[in-house]
């Protein structure tokens, strides 16, 4: 195939679009960025392995595609499914087109997310719940701080008085996790509440995360770690971003030992994501973490209010858990989504990974 210059390679990778080429065998010969997102890989994984590999076993029509590749005839479909393996769904319209290249005959498949849209209108709503969460959540935070205190110089006394001296580990967590959590609601009360950002590894947070849930957890549930190592460091305030995803975790843990789901399993993916929209904002890289379990799912009643402040389908649940991790994702300029049905829950944080400056245009 001719090489197309570095000025439209340049043009095709900043689409929206994700294009991918298959040859007459559905062998993959080219991605964009965009279908690379798609994709979740890189061109390497890409380049030569069949489309059948990336898709559930029977979503993928192969005689209608290659139906179309011998009749030459294109087609659009609207609004379509695509099943990816390992369970993820993409809503999508797509454009199949045929070219006759020098090296034989291809087609050219054209996707367009349609959550992209949707997604949209939805973050409009779910900023809406945010700043009625973020008012809740002020009232609160001057009840969560008094009995803090009251934790953590028990903790300190009982430091004091401890024996064996191998338990002042547990003492000294209880402290730390105190303050960390003092400190959050300081900066969630404060009118000036920016998080404090530093450059650094998005999976340091995710690991002490995985270090406190063993701790925490009396259910026995296996974490799968799927890191991306080559993501680069991000902006971020890392107290925030690990309480973030603590409590996305610990409803993923509730969940699963709630319903006694057959051996159940946490997975924390990580994953850089070009060429994104978050808030009206447009990004050429985003760090992505997906944080997945195999547990009962949302409970269909409250998928929509899933962020406001107080919902819960819990007995004893406060209802907080998401919408304190709405509020910190919000002040890092990023999003969370949510996807979810029995037996897969989703949540999807984005961090960009380019805003040095734009922060502090704030
Ligand atoms: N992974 C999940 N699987 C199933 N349901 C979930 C999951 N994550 C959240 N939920 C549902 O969303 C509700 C809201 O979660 P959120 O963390 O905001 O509050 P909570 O867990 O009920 O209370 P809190 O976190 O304040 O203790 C939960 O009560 C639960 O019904
Ligand atoms: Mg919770």
């Amino acid at each position: 195939m001719q090489s197309p210059d570095s000025a439209t390679t340049t043009l095709i990778n900043n689409l929206n679009t994700a294009l991918v080429m298959v040859d007459e065998h559905l062998n993959i010969v080219y991605a964009n960025h965009a279908g690379e997102a798609l994709f979740e890989t890189g061109t390497k994984q890409l380049y030569g392995h069949s489309l059948y590999e990336f898709f559930m076993p029977g979503s993928i029509k192969g005689s209608r595609l290659k139906a179309a590749l011998r009749k030459g005839e294109d087609f659009t479909e609207n609004e379509i499914r695509l099943c990816f393996r390992e369970n993820r769904f993409v809503q999508a319209d797509l454009t199949v087109t045929n070219l006759q290249t020098e090296d034989g005959p291809r087609l050219l498949f054209e996707l367009r997310k349609i959550d992209q849209q949707k997604r949209i209108s939805r973050e409009n709503q779910q900023n809406a719940q945010h700043y009625a969460a973020r008012e809740l959540i002020r009232g609160l935070a001057h009840e969560i701080k008094n009995p803090l205190g009251g934790i953590r110089g028990a903790a300190q006394l009982l430091e004091k008085v401890l024996e064996n001296k191998e338990h002042q580990e547990f003492t000294q967590m209880i402290i730390e996790q105190s303050d960390r959590l003092r400190n959050l609601v300081d900066r969630l009360l404060g009118p000036n509440s920016l998080p404090r950002l530093q450059w650094s590894n998005l999976h340091q947070a995710l690991e002490k995360v995985r270090t406190l849930m063993r701790v925490d957890s009396e259910t026995p549930v296996t974490m799968v770690r799927d890191y991306d190592p080559s993501i680069p460091d991000v902006h971020i305030d890392q107290d925030m971003i690990q309480q973030a995803v603590l409590n996305i975790v610990r409803n993923s843990i509730q969940a699963l030992s709630e319903a006694h789901t057959p051996s159940p399993e946490i997975r924390l993916v990580t994953r850089v994501e070009r060429q994104m929209t978050i808030q009206g904002k447009r990004h050429p890289l985003v760090a992505k973490l997906k944080i997945v379990d195999n547990g009962p799912g949302i409970p269909p009643t409250i998928r929509d209010t899933l962020f406001y402040p107080m919902v819960s389908s819990k007995q004893n649940g406060s209802g907080l858990g998401l919408s304190i991790a709405q509020t910190l994702i919000n002040h890092h300029g990023g999003r969370i989504d949510v996807d979810s049905h029995p037996g897969h829950t989703e949540f999807v944080l984005y961090l960009p990974i380019d805003r040095k400056e734009s922060l502090n245009e704030q």
